[in-house]
């Protein structure tokens, strides 16, 4: 019954992912794959608006699963410290198209993998399946910091997108989360 019920969502989802935004041509997951740092997000849930300050640049790690599907660890500094949390995306009939199951919002949303070089950057779009309010966009960094016209590139895409220019943030670096010699592991 649950594969069931797995199977019809996954169907809707891989036809449901938005047909107006194309992921990167010739996606590579294995070049994708590794560490990341979220330097830029756009996201105007109201629900946000009063953590936009305390956001930090996050790291994250990507690790491709032999079955296509990925995992996400990703880092963040929270009250009660360096806490990381596993996302677990799995793949779609669309290269650089995923889905996941959102236990916050008890919902499936999609992923797209917009554009990427794969050695500096990824522009990457999440939606709601069901409800497309409060899509987010982040941007992806191999480092901490980017150039200004990938920043920039960054600032265009959310707007086109309809986002306001409150709700598009650049996070100051995270410090020591990781845990220096702790989480680099992984990778
Ligand atoms: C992916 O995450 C699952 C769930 O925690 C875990 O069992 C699995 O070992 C992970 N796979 C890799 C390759 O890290
Ligand atoms: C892609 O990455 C390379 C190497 O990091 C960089 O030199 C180049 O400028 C990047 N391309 C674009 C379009 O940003």
């Amino acid at each position: 019954m649950r594969t069931t019920v797995a199977a019809v969502v996954m169907v809707m989802c891989s036809m449901m992912v938005h047909a107006d935004v194309k992921p990167q041509r010739d996606f590579s997951l294995q070049k994708f794959a590794g560490k990341w740092y979220r330097v830029g997000l756009a996201y105007d849930s109201p629900n946000f608006v009063p953590y936009r300050d305390k956001i930090k640049a996050s790291m994250g790690i990507i690790t491709p699963l032999v079955n296509g599907n990925v995992n996400l660890t990703m880092w963040d500094v929270t009250p009660v410290g360096c806490v990381s949390k596993l996302y677990q995306y799995e793949k779609t009939t669309v290269p650089g198209q995923f889905t996941y199951f959102s236990t916050r919002h008890n919902m499936v949303k999609d992923i797209t993998v917009v554009e990427t070089n794969y050695t500096e950057f990824a522009l990457v779009l999440k939606h709601k399946v069901f409800n497309r309010e409060y899509t987010q966009v982040a941007l992806y960094g191999r480092t901490q910091r980017l150039k200004p016209d990938i920043i920039q590139k960054f600032k265009a895409f959310a707007l086109s997108r309809g986002f306001s220019r409150e709700s598009i943030l650049t996070p100051p670096p995270v410090e020591n989360c990781p845990p220096a010699g702790s989480g680099r592991q992984v990778s």
